[in-house]
């Protein structure tokens, strides 16, 4: 099990998170329910913050990547600790503004920003856009001039640094839908082509390698080779980089195939980059540049847990056992896109050693509605409270009305006291924006 503070098993033999006991959280606010521990990810927050200014200084922004999950009370919670975000549509940067998150604090990445969206973010006068593509850097450039505005941009450049969990490998792929890549030229010829637009400054570049990656080496690759970039760019263009962005992707425990990291050690991958950046710094005398990450998962991954209450079991003898829950893909369609691995456990008897080998199906009617496959737990019965374990990133910010099911609502827990960050949906809000044309209004008799 995970060894995190925040969870723990109580005299009662009941999962708490928080110092709240599950079992009670799920009686007063019903399942499915996803719970937050606010404590983690302040913690979090604070780790990335203070080791970045112990080992660069004021030089640099920590930003919390917000569609591992975005609702307003995150976005106050990232304020509180100092930190910035990262926005990745209109929506997200309007659930941020509503939440009186400050503008300048705020990049916004996407590979396909709609006009209105940079119209939104150049409105709002947001600290910086990471451009994507030429027609972003028009686009840019021609809203900017409409408002007299000079925006600050970073281009989002591809390293040519392919991540895997288990493995990294180096390629000068070229096929990825994000970002200017460095080794056919586009990245150069974007560099040139940006430094010459009049509404937009371009301060640096921005990349990121991919999501749920240990090995510290791949990001420390990729940072090397931004930085080679960089410095052929001040000798080819006389470009100075003032800004750099080396992204998110830290990975995190599902489950014990994973390494269980500590915030240390989570300090210690921004150590990593950090002295990178220092080493090609001095290499080519070139001035530090401000030095932002944006970390989404491993601030409000293991911060989170979902739970559920344990409705059909079907045995089909000799084949397998399928507990059925009251929630499934439309809270968390990670197995259903990439066979996401997670670790469940029956919230109310987390004493009990695991004896039966079971799968967690949804339900929804879909055969691929799945949670967890042959994990091993206590015999459950219908009604027990099952937990799944580090649900809060990519699970409520993926959610989905699939077949009208309600997304459950989020509660954040702090020394033990729970409150709702996202309330509940209703039915209403399934019709809300439901209309019936005249012609097919049930006519009264
Ligand atoms: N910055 C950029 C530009 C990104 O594209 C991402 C994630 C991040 C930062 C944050 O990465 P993190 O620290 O969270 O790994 N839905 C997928 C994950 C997609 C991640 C996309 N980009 C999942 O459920 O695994």
């Amino acid at each position: 099990m995970n060894e995190r503070k925040t969870l723990k098993i109580n005299e009662q033999g009941h999962l708490e998170i928080g110092g709240a006991d599950t079992v009670e959280l799920a009686k007063a606010f019903s399942t499915p329910l996803y719970v937050f521990d606010e404590a983690y990810i302040r913690q979090m927050m604070s780790v990335y913050r203070d080791t970045l200014r112990k080992e660069y200084g004021e030089n640099g922004l920590v930003l919390y990547a917000s569609k591992a999950f975005s609702c307003q009370a995150i976005y106050r919670i990232a304020d509180e600790e100092e930190i910035g975000v990262d926005v990745v549509s209109g929506g997200e940067l309007y659930t941020a503004l509503q939440a009186g998150f400050p503008a300048e604090k705020i990049y916004m990445h996407g590979n396909n920003k709609l006009d209105y969206e940079i119209g939104e973010a150049l409105d709002a006068k947001i600290g910086c856009i990471v451009a994507d593509a030429y027609s972003e850097i028009d686009k840019i450039d021609r809203e900017g001039a409409k408002r007299g505005i000079v925006q600050d941009i970073l281009l989002r450049i591809n390293p040519g640094v392919e991540a895997h969990t288990h493995a990294f490998v180096q390629t000068a792929t070229t096929d990825s839908k994000f970002g200017f890549s460095i080794a056919d030229g586009t990245a150069e010829r974007a560099t040139a082509y940006a430094m010459q637009k009049k509404n937009v400054r371009l301060l640096g570049y921005h990349c990121h390698i991919g999501s749920q990656i240990f090995e510290k080496q791949s990001f420390v690759i990729a940072a090397g080779k931004v930085m080679d970039f960089a410095f052929a760019m001040k000798e080819k263009l006389g470009f100075t980089l003032k800004t750099l962005n080396l992204g998110g992707g830290f990975g995190i425990w599902y489950t014990d195939e994973d390494r269980k990291i500590s915030p240390e050690g989570y300090a210690e991958y921004l150590q990593a980059l950090i002295q990178e950046v220092k080493r090609k710094a001095t290499e080519f005398s070139m001035e530090l540049p401000f030095l932002v990450i944006e970390p989404g998962r491993s601030i409000v991954g293991e911060a989170g847990i979902t739970l559920y209450t344990v409705g059909a079991i079907k045995e089909i003898p000799n084949v397998k056992t399928y507990l059925a829950v009251d929630g499934g893909m439309f809270d968390n369609p990670r197995y259903a896109l990439y066979q996401s691995k997670y670790t469940p456990i029956l919230a109310n008897r987390a004493n009990e050693k695991g004896t039966e080998v079971v799968s967690i199906a949804g339900k929804c009617c879909e055969s691929g509605d799945i949670l967890a496959v042959d994990v091993t737990l206590p015999k459950a019965a219908s009604g027990d409270i099952l937990a799944i374990l580090s649900t809060g990133a990519y699970n409520y910010s993926m959610a989905m009305n699939y077949n009208r099911n309600k997304i459950p609502p989020c509660i954040l827990v702090k020394d033990g006291k729970a409150e709702y960050i996202v309330r509940p949906q209703t039915y209403q809000d399934l019709v809300r924006n439901d209309c019936i044309p005249e012609r097919l209004q049930k006519r009264g008799k």
